[in-house]
């Protein structure tokens, strides 16, 4: 049991039927019909392969998609044929979620064996819509089709999508009301590892904030820095930008129209309010970059020009905040520091980037584009942990309770 919730090492699976729920949730190319990432789907072969290996039959629900922003939900097949290769053994797929022939399907499964359904958020009451019109409470969660459907067949359920913690759905929070739950290999690490960050951090903490990401970013500032968890946080992006505004510094007209346009004004106050409590452990850029004709220039605050669009943290920022990130104990990263996907505007992303390798210090990294930039510096074997969440991990960072693991909590006790 850890953090109140149970471990597969508190299950004895064998000859058992357990739902196993993962997040595999990856970006599709719909032409090719193939999966353009597939490190969510690696990251949960450990507890898939444990489940199958200890003589479950596992059936593995998942979702693919989002209908909030993108509207794209995707069948889960590829995910299937990734799964059986990374596994070294036959992933069954089939074109259903709770209906008759997969109720079938998992009937006939034998112990070891591996069976991954379709999106579950082809079922309607999946859908985040859905979640957030409705707001079903845990209980009324397992009354939902996909609960009553499918727990009947299953001894067990097994949640191992931490990276979709944050949402309140059937198939994350329902199944935890009527069956003995555990958490995952991967729940597990991710949650230990981002628990230990905000409860007992190895000091100094920094905490590195920037990207475009503004509400998260607030939200996360005000938590960490009002509990005490971050000794520093570093600033850059759009972050840092709104900063210099609410201090009245000149950082061109560019850069502040951008942060109007987006609707951000109202965290020119906010950014005010942060300051005026927490300023000596706000850290603000003291240079800044952009892009003219292809080129970059790059100006100390007092002789930014008035008519540019600051794209980068400077390199005088850069090497202060690799001086912070190499002294740090622990390091947590959210957001670059500029527009690190064109050559002109990278040097501050791949600068803090490479002292995120350097350092000594516990790093830990989430969010899509924290995780491109990792890639593109070839650093992922660097860090101490890519957390595979993005909006789980933000929320859980901003002092929210996780739905899931409340689920989790409960289910223990089963
Ligand atoms: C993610 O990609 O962050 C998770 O898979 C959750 O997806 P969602 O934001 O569509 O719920």
């Amino acid at each position: 049991m850890r953090f109140g919730i149970k471990t597969l090492d508190e299950m004895d699976v064998r000859g058992k039927t357990v739902l196993c729920r993962v997040d595999i949730n990856q970006p599709v190319d719909r032409a090719a019909g193939t999966l353009k990432s597939i490190n969510r789907i690696r990251a949960c072969v450990p507890t898939v392969r444990e489940l199958s290996e200890k003589g479950a039959k596992v059936v593995l629900l998942a979702h693919q998609g989002s209908d909030i922003e993108y509207k794209n939900y995707y069948t889960t097949r590829p995910h299937a044929a990734v799964l059986t290769e990374l596994l070294g053994r036959e992933v069954q797929w089939i074109d259903d979620v709770c209906g008759p022939a997969a109720r079938q399907k998992i009937r006939e499964l034998k112990d070891g064996e591996i069976l991954l359904l379709d999106n579950v958020r082809f079922v309607a009451e999946e859908q985040t819509l859905f979640e957030m019109k409705l707001r079903l409470t845990h209980e009324q969660q397992a009354k939902t089709l996909l609960v009553e459907k499918l727990a009947p067949l299953a001894d067990l359920y097994v949640c191992d999508a931490f990276a979709a913690a944050h949402r309140d759905q059937p198939s994350l929070c329902g199944f935890e009301q009527v069956l003995p739950s555990a958490m995952g290999r991967l729940f597990e690490t991710e949650y230990c590892t981002v628990s230990q960050v905000m409860e007992a951090p190895d000091r100094p903490c920094v905490f590195v904030l920037g990207g475009v990401k503004i509400s998260d970013a607030f939200l996360m500032m005000e938590t960490v820095l009002g509990k005490g968890v971050a000794d520093r946080v570093l600033t850059g992006g759009l972050v840092a930008n709104i900063f210099l505004t609410a201090l009245g510094k000149e950082i061109g007209r560019g850069s502040v129209d951008f942060i109007l346009k987006s609707n951000y004004g109202e965290y020119i106050e906010k950014a005010k309010a942060l300051y005026a409590r927490y300023g000596e452990k706000i850290a603000l850029p003291e240079d800044l970059a952009w892009v003219t004709d292809g080129q970059r220039q790059e100006a100390v605050l007092g002789q930014v020009p008035a008519d540019i669009a600051a794209i980068d943290i400077g390199s005088k920022t850069a090497e202060a905040y690799r001086t912070s990130i190499l002294n740090a104990k622990t390091v947590f990263v959210n957001g670059p520091m500029g527009v690190f996907e064109q050559a002109a505007s990278e040097l501050g992303t791949k600068a803090v980037w490479q002292a995120l390798a350097d350092t000594p210090g516990f790093t830990v990294l989430g969010g899509g584009d924290s995780i491109t930039a990792t890639e593109k510096y070839g650093l992922s074997d660097r860090m101490g942990y890519i957390c595979t969440g993005g909006g789980a991990l933000i929320r859980f960072l901003s002092g929210e309770e996780l739905p899931v693991v409340k689920a989790l909590r409960h289910g223990a006790a089963l």
